[in-house]
C-alpha cells in the first residue's frame, strides 16, 4: 500500500543562474555525487516503496529529462502539469490519482532537491511514518533540528501529546516567517524545521483538501472519471487553469489540526539556496567556499561562496560574505544574507527579457 510522489516541477529560482527554467536544479548533479538530485531521491524512496508505486509530478516540459534520468519510470508514472501552480495543486493531483488506483494507499510526498546523508536513518523514519499515518489517518511531517534563523523554511512547534512513541502533535506550523520571527523561534528552542517530506493516507489528505481547500478538492474529485483513461491529460490541462497558485504548507499544513511531526536526524540539507551549498562545502582558512578552481584568486576576502566557470580568471579583493556565481553567461553578485531575494530578482529579470 506504500506509494511515493516526487515533486519535480519547480524551477529552483533561488539557485539561479546555475538552475535555469530549461534545466532546473533537480536535474543537475549539484553536489557532485555522480547522480542528479532527482536520481538520488528516486533511489532513496525505492528502498521503501515498490518502484511501480513511485509517481513523478512535474511540468510537461520536463518529461524528457525525467525519462532520460529515470529510465525505470513508465509514462503512466509521470504526471504532468501544463503550468506551475506551486505544490498544493500537484499534491492534490497526485494524491487523487493514487487514490483512484488504491483507496487504501499511504503516500510519502518528497521534494526532489534535497540531500540526505544517512539513508538508513531516513528509511527507518519513513517506514515508521508510513505505518503511523496508515494507522491513525493523520498528516505526518518530518522535522529537522534548525541550525540558523532561515526564512526559507516552515517552522513547527509541537506540544506534549505523542502517538506511536515518537510522533508529536503539532501545535503551530508557520511557513516562511520573517527574520525576526524566525530568530524568536530559534531562541525559544522548541521549534523544528519542516523538511518538506509529508506522509499521509490517501483518505486523510483528501479529507484535509476537502476541509481546507474545497475548490482544489472539487477540481481533482471531478476528474475522478477520467483518471487512467486517455482523457486524463486533456482534462487535467484544462483543470489547471482553475487551480490556485499556493503551496501545501500555506494551504493545508498551517491550518490542519491533525498534524504530527517525527523529529528526525538523517543528515538532511535542503539544496534550496547558495547558503545550503555554503554550509555543505569545505571552506578555506578564511571561510571562503570556492568550487575547486585555481583561477579564482582571493585577497583579504572571507566567508564568500564562489562558483565560476574554470576558463575565467577571477580576482576578488576585500570581499566579505558574498555570493559570486557565474553560469550560462550570467554573473550574479549578491550579499549572502540577501540570498532569498534572488527568487524575486529572477522573476523580475524574466519579465524584462
Ligand atoms: N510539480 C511541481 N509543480 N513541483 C513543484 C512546483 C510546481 O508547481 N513548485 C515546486 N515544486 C517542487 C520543487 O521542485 C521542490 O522539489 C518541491 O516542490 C518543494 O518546492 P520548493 O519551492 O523548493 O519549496 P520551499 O523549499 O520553498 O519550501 C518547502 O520546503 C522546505 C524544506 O525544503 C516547504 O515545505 C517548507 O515548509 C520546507 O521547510
Ligand atoms: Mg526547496
Amino acid at each position: 500500500n506504500y506509494y511515493a510522489i516526487i515533486l519535480a516541477g519547480g524551477i529552483g529560482s533561488r539557485f539561479w543562474p546555475i538552475s535555469r527554467t530549461s534545466h532546473p536544479k533537480q536535474f543537475i548533479d549539484i553536489i557532485g555525487s555522480g547522480k542528479t538530485l532527482i536520481q538520488d531521491t528516486y533511489q532513496r524512496l525505492s528502498k521503501t516503496c515498490p518502484k511501480e508505486n513511485i509517481f513523478i509530478l512535474t511540468n510537461e516540459s520536463y518529461t524528457k529529462l525525467v525519462k532520460e534520468q529515470l529510465p525505470d519510470i513508465t509514462d503512466q508514472q509521470i504526471l504532468t502539469e501544463p503550468v506551475m501552480r506551486n505544490t498544493a495543486p500537484c499534491i492534490a493531483y497526485g494524491c487523487f490519482k493514487i487514490e483512484s488506483l488504491n483507496p487504501d494507499a499511504v503516500i510519502v510526498v518528497a521534494p526532489s532537491d534535497q540531500q540526505i546523508l544517512d539513508e538508513d536513518a531516513f528509511v527507518s523514519s519513513l517506514e515508521k511514518s508510513l505505518q503511523t499515518a496508515g494507522e491513525h489517518h493523520c498528516l505526518v511531517t518530518l522535522g529537522i533540528k534548525p541550525s540558523r534563523p532561515d526564512t526559507g523554511y516552515g517552522y513547527i512547534q509541537y506540544n506534549g501529546s505523542v502517538i506511536n512513541n515518537d510522533f508529536h502533535k503539532v501545535k503551530t506550523f508557520t511557513e516562511k516567517p520573517t527574520l525576526d520571527i524566525a530568530k524568536s523561534f530559534i531562541q525559544s528552542g522548541d521549534f523544528l524545521w519542516n523538511a518538506g517530506i509529508f506522509v499521509w493516507s490517501a483518505r486523510a489528505i483528501l479529507k484535509a483538501f476537502e476541509t481546507y481547500m474545497p475548490d482544489l478538492h472539487d477540481i481533482f474529485a471531478d476528474a475522478r472519471l477520467v483518471y487512467n483513461t486517455e482523457k486524463e491529460v486533456a482534462h487535467i490541462n484544462q483543470a489547471y487553469q482553475h487551480c490556485i497558485n499556493t503551496s501545501i504548507d500555506y494551504g493545508v499544513m498551517e491550518k490542519a489540526d491533525n498534524v504530527y511531526v517525527l523529529p528526525s536526524d538523517f543528515g538532511w540539507s535542503d539544496l534550496g539556496t547558495w547558503a545550503s551549498i555554503y554550509e555543505l562545502s569545505e571552506k578555506d582558512g578564511t571561510g571562503n567556499s570556492v568550487t575547486p578552481n585555481e583561477k579564482v584568486i582571493m585577497y583579504n576576502s572571507s566567508d564568500c561562496v564562489v562558483n565560476m566557470p574554470d576558463n575565467k580568471l577571477v580576482i576578488l579583493q576585500g570581499l566579505h560574505n558574498y555570493i559570486v556565481v557565474e553560469a550560462n553567461n550570467t554573473l550574479l553578485i549578491c550579499p549572502r544574507n540577501e540570498e532569498q531575494s534572488v527568487k524575486q530578482i529572477v522573476a523580475d529579470i524574466k519579465s524584462r527579457f
